[in-house]
């Protein structure tokens, strides 16, 4: 018997320094709204905390860049992503924000808890990168440059955006500052650092295999391969203790007297932020906060968040919580990957994607536009691998499933209940649970995969639901026994499955597509969702009628008018743009991004290239040059010294083991002082990104590439 008895569920706290793409909706709000509104469904006590992240360098770099102060930025994009949320029914119990007083309260005392334990964290004086021209400190994204990682050029002194790295600002190749472009400089400070190295050790063990304090605390089978990876990787590395203060004007002070200046990292507030929206929504409430974060085998804590937020919901938070004490640590944390869009990354900078309050704007027009959005991106969701959002699919996923499945099978019960029976629910048949067998085992199927956050699973067995129906329909053809005899008695039993399979499919369209479900439920004539029947079922087992005899169905209506549909085109042409914009994007960079072709060579200038693959075994920065990497390539029959300009791309430890083209017979000749013999072979994106050409190909050395 599980202890669980409340269910306390955190959405990463978004930045409100801009508004949020459809790939964030799927990251970390969507999934949560789905097991959240599951939770409900089953009358479990839960409470889903969420709200802005208004501290860091994201919202001041923000606010420079528009011209006018923190506060202007975050009131606008905090009231603009939460009524967004609200419009998509996305069902947060409470969204607060870290600019609160009780945030800050909260947070400070969180630091000087853990200040006055004398053992969790050091001070030290060290060097940071300086903007001279600013006179200023630059914290993480105040830096930018070549992540070490992935070669990306435009990586944070944090982080990486395009590979996900947790990154420091010196390990940046090339860095230059945000504010004056310029190379920074070196300069001391002081800094107060956590002693998360004090803690590897429980939570290896706490991640591996779930035991904590010598209890088991979850199934570490249950967690995502890819979230424990990434957490084992970074254990396996080595903890070293974080800074978790910064030079910075903006965010919360650092409660100590020599700490004049000084703002605790937004890192170490950004999840306290959990705890003191809790706080705030039990004072509102009458409730009380500690039951949920304090309420150990009680309570069941899941952060719902995206893959580069891993680490400081894994790793760092819980380290946080237990060097403090008396804190629950998260049973899950189902991390999405990331959501591609048409194939590429969502780039506000080319205009590539969607916001999600543009989506509500476009599709004005689009009937029932908020589930066909939350639909498509379920069927889509990053659960386990990036994923891609396509518009084609968004067609079918509507027009198939939404349609032709779940909206035809309402639509013909409801037209034959109506018209055999004047919309009153036929009697039951003595053994009326029996043609349900089929759709009650898909039910018990769908509560696992929905408590293993398995949410695209999850989707499919509601859309089996529905075909079993549609299949039930047609086999038993109500309208032909009608023909032969309007008072066969079959046709009463038939049409009480059909209605019963239509309440089932009300209730297990709640959490996915909440708007449809109340539809549903309309034209079914139900008050509330017949959830008790659903409760009754799951927990015990025992099976009553979702919706009962003699009761009046309400009028039927078309929930998903299709989207291909000769006769009224306005649906696909609200599709159509979207892809338009994606086309014009793409023309305007093919002018800008591909230089003009070289005149034809002829087969014989081609075949005096002899390229071959390679190995790279080592390589090293090339002193006093900025650019150039000085590399041993292993082409099997011997290993080259070559000399390569591709140092503010990649770091030299990087490179190691990566398979290579190598243009083996280009003329030897000296750069630096070094003998270069032969060329790399890379491909270049419009952006300056790089890629080595066959890096992926399973090459050994010295095959020849023709
Ligand atoms: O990555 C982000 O957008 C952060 N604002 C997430 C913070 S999550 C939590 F810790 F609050
Ligand atoms: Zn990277």
């Amino acid at each position: 018997m599980s202890k669980i008895k409340r269910h306390l569920i955190t959405s990463a706290l978004p930045y409100a320094n801009g508004p949020l793409h459809l790939g964030h909706l799927a990251g970390a709000y969507l999934p949560a709204d789905i097991y959240v509104r599951y939770l409900r469904l089953l009358g479990k006590d839960v409470l889903w905390v969420c709200g802005s992240d208004e501290h860091g360098a994201a919202i001041t770099i923000r606010a420079k860049k528009d011209g006018v102060s923190p506060k202007v930025i975050i009131d606008k994009y905090h009231a603009l992503n939460k009524n967004t949320f609200d419009a998509l029914g996305i069902s947060f119990d409470f969204y607060h924000r870290t600019s609160e007083e009780i945030h800050h309260k909260t947070s400070q005392d969180f630091f000087t808890k853990l200040y006055e334990k004398g053992d969790e964290f050091i001070e030290k004086v060290v060097e940071q990168y300086y903007d001279v021209a600013f006179n200023q400190f630059l914290a993480d994204r105040y830096i930018t440059g070549t992540c070490p990682k992935c070669g990306h050029t435009e990586a944070y002194g944090d982080q990486c955006e395009s590979c996900g790295s947790t990154l420091s600002p010196t390990e940046l190749i090339a860095p230059k500052s945000v504010l004056s472009g310029e190379a920074p400089i070196l300069r001391e400070t002081k800094h107060w650092y956590f002693r998360l190295d004090k803690h590897a050790d429980w939570l290896k063990e706490w991640i591996e295999t779930g035991i904590l304090d010598g209890k088991q605390h979850h199934d570490p089978n249950s967690w995502r391969k890819h979230v424990t990876g990434q957490c084992l990787s970074w254990l396996n590395s080595g903890l070293q203790p974080r800074s978790i203060t910064r030079d910075l004007d903006w965010g919360i002070s650092v409660p100590l007297k020599d700490a004049e200046g000084k703002v605790l990292y937004v890192w170490f507030d950004a999840p306290i932020g959990y705890i003191s929206a809790t706080k705030q929504w039990a004072l509102e409430n009458g409730k009380d906060w500690e039951s949920y974060w304090k309420g150990g085998e009680e309570v069941e804590l899941i952060h719902f968040i995206g893959k580069d937020n891993i680490v400081f919901h894994c790793i760092v938070f819980p380290a946080m919580l237990k060097a403090h004490g008396d804190f629950v640590l998260p049973r899950n944390v189902p991390a999405n990957q990331f959501l591609n869009f048409e194939g590429q990354k969502f780039s506000k900078s080319r205009g590539w994607g969607l916001e999600q309050h543009e989506y509500l704007q476009e599709f004005a027009d689009f009937p029932n536009k908020e589930d066909a959005l939350r639909y498509a991106l379920l069927r889509t969701l990053p659960e386990n691998k990036d994923s891609d959002f396509k518009w084609d699919e968004f067609v079918d996923f509507h027009d198939k499933d939404l349609a032709d499945n779940l909206g035809n099978f309402l639509n013909r019960v409801m037209v034959l209940s109506h018209s055999y029976f004047n919309g009153v629910v036929p009697p039951a048949p003595s053994n009326w649970s029996e043609p349900l067998q089929r759709v009650f085992d898909i039910v018990e199927q769908w509560k696992t995969e929905m408590e293993k956050f398995s949410f695209k699973a999850a989707s499919q067995s509601f859309m089996d639901v529905s075909s079993w129906g549609n299949t039930y329909l047609q086999e038993n053809a109500p309208w032909s026994l009608y023909k032969a005899n309007p008072t066969d008695p079959r046709i009463a039993e038939i049409m009480f499955t059909g209605l019963q399979v239509s309440a089932i499919l009300a209730i297990m369209a709640e959490p996915f597509i909440p708007f449809t479900s109340k539809r549903i439920n309309a034209m079914l004539g139900l008050n509330a969702l017949p959830a008790e029947s659903l409760r009754l079922f799951l927990n015990e087992s025992v099976k009553q009628p979702f919706i009962s005899s003699g009761s009046l169905l309400g009028t039927p209506e078309v929930l998903f008018p299709k989207i291909i549909d000769r006769k009224d085109t306005s649906r696909l042409s609200i599709i159509e743009k979207q892809k338009a914009k994606l086309q014009a994007i793409m023309e305007e960079e093919k002018d800008t991004s591909f230089p003009p072709l070289k005149p034809n060579i002829t087969f014989d200038d081609f075949a005096k290239l002899d390229l071959r693959s390679g190995i790279i075994l080592e390589a090293a920065v090339v002193p006093k040059a900025d650019k150039l990497l000085v590399l041993k390539v292993d082409l099997g029959f011997e290993i080259r010294t070559i000399v390569s300009g591709i140092a503010l791309h990649f770091s030299p430890e990087s490179l190691t083991g990566k398979k290579v083209v190598v243009v083996a017979n280009l003329e030897p000749r000296k750069l630096r002082g070094i003998e270069s013999q032969g060329m790399l072979l890379l491909a270049e994106r419009g952006t300056g990104e790089l890629v080595f050409v066959g890096a992926d190909q399973p090459m050994e050395g010295g095959w020849v590439v023709k």
